[in-house]
């Protein structure tokens, strides 16, 4: 073995302590969006390496865990690494595998799916495809929260005593209190970073106050924009603490002044803490309050609040695996469960040859749905309001009528407990999960094993490329 060189510390057989250097080579990428590596047995992670990297790192924190570490220096990058595109990679945290290849991305995010099903406890684990990935995977969100701040993050090159009185960006991870100020973003729709830019300028021009975290107030809390990527239609819903149309019209005929892209602007108003972009009361400023996307051949509305997948191009390829592990037969029906606005649905079982039945619990999501039904003239199509739950344990009595095939796509925390049973009950020869949470959804797979029910596919797909976020189609079907 080389003796280490005189300018680098020497890795230390011992568990290195707080604050102290060290340097490791890369072993893996984990879950949680961290590079991995492994020193005095125990587990190293850090951000910004890829696998194959030798890296200088400080010590950061000591914990049960393992290590967490700053990456401070690649002295040698492997053969998985790449250079981060945004200026911001290190700080803000939103695309954490910008370091990493994107090969080497979608291997490691197949090993995680192969290694969430093999621990799962399963008797019958299916083969795991490998992850269709993006051709050109920059640029591919159709949509972006922005938050405003009262308290600034400072980046590490910025100098000391800079204005940190306001902020649009994003949230610094771990900083619940902080906001990045965005100056660009490799993965927003490229139209998002010039919305950003005038809103922070109109915002210091107007002396519009964002919202303090710790107060609990001012006017200006989120700039949520969104894109058709087919129909180029751009939604920028504002939220705010309050409605007070003598500071935000000026702020909104401003911004679409600027940018006439805009084809609706919508203003929600929330005084709740919470920190998430929502619509206690809701004015439309401009157009008609939602945008249209087209997907594999359909339109649909989309409006502030409901839940559409953010990658267009890879939402239709989505769809496309969703359809063949369907595998719909003409007759057949289908059960849509957390449908949102009816889109895998709408585009599997759209033909008068086949009923569709959905269940979301959001209501706008239902209406848009509903709506979407009735623009791609499919009427053959039902969208009920309801928690799945609840629509589940009703079918007990007899409510639901008979699906062969049924479509769940729940959110990331999975399927309520009391779900797989009276989803094993409801007689379908298939059903598909699709899973934004692999690992959590194998929790589902094995309690319908149980009962009876065999995962013969799983199929990934990256529907979010620098992210450690995954996706998965499983499909299953009586044993
Ligand atoms: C991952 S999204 C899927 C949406 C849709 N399948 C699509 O592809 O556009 C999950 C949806 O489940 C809805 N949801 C969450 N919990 C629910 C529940 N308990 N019952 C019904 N819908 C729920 C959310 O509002 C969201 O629209």
């Amino acid at each position: 073995m080389e003796p280490p060189s005189p300018e680098t510390p020497a890795t230390p057989l011992r568990l290195p302590r707080k604050g102290e250097e060290v340097e490791v080579v890369v072993r893996a990428l984990g879950e949680r969006g961290h590079a991995v590596a492994e020193i005095a047995g125990r587990t190293l992670r850090l951000k910004g390496a890829a696998p194959g990297d030798r890296v200088r790192a400080r010590v950061l924190r000591r914990g049960r865990r393992g290590l967490e570490a700053r990456l401070l220096e690649r002295l040698e990058p492997g053969p998985a690494a790449a250079d981060p595109r945004c200026p911001h990679a290190g700080t803000c945290g939103g695309c954490s595998f910008q370091a990493v290849a994107y090969g080497a991305q979608l291997e490691a995010k197949r090993r995680w799916i192969e290694e969430a099903l093999a621990g799962s406890g399963l008797a019958r684990v299916p083969e795991v495809a490998p992850v269709l990935g993006m051709e050109e995977p920059w640029h591919y969100r159709n949509k972006m929260d922005f938050s405003f701040a009262s308290r600034r993050w400072v980046e590490e090159h910025e100098p000391e005593g800079v204005d940190a009185s306001f902020a649009l960006g994003l949230h610094v991870p771990g900083r619940w209190d902080k906001v990045l100020d965005l100056q660009a973003c490799s993965i927003a729709f490229p139209e998002a970073e010039a919305l950003v830019h005038t809103a922070r300028r109109l915002a210091r021009e107007q002396a519009l106050d964002p919202w303090d975290v710790h107060a609990a107030r001012g006017l200006l809390r989120h700039l949520v924009v969104r894109k058709g990527l087919r129909t180029g239609e751009i939604l920028v819903d504002l939220i705010t603490d309050a409605l007070a149309p003598e500071r935000v019209e000026p702020f909104v005929a401003a911004l679409l002044e600027a940018h006439p892209e805009v084809t609706t602007l919508v203003q929600g108003v929330t005084a709740r803490a919470a920190k998430v972009a929502q619509h206690d009361e809701e004015r439309v400023h401009h157009g008609p309050g939602f945008i249209r996307e087209v997907l594999a051949g359909r339109t649909f509305e989309i409006s502030p609040t409901s839940f559409f997948q953010t990658n267009t191009l890879q939402a239709e390829r989505l769809v496309g695996v969703v359809a063949e592990e369907a595998g719909l037969r003409p007759g057949e029906r289908l059960l849509d469960l957390y449908c949102g606005a009816g889109t895998l649905g709408l585009c599997l079982a759209g033909s008068a040859e086949h009923e569709l039945l959905g269940f979301e619990v959001v209501e706008p999501a239902v209406q848009d749905a509903r709506r979407n039904a009735r623009a791609n003239g499919v009427e053959h199509a039902r969208f009920e309001v309801g928690d799945v739950r609840d629509v589940l344990v009703a079918q007990a009595h007899g409510a639901l009528p008979p699906s062969e095939v049924v479509v769940v796509d729940p959110p990331r925390a999975g399927l309520h407990p009391e779900v797989p049973a009276a989803l094993a009950a409801l007689g379908a020869r298939r059903v598909v999960y699709v899973s934004c949470n692999p690992r959590q959804a194998t929790g589902d797979l094995l309690r319908l094993e149980e009962l009876g029910w065999a995962t013969v596919g799983a199929r990934p797909l990256d529907l979010f490329p620098h992210t450690p976020h995954t996706e998965c189609v499983f499909t299953l079907e009586p044993r």
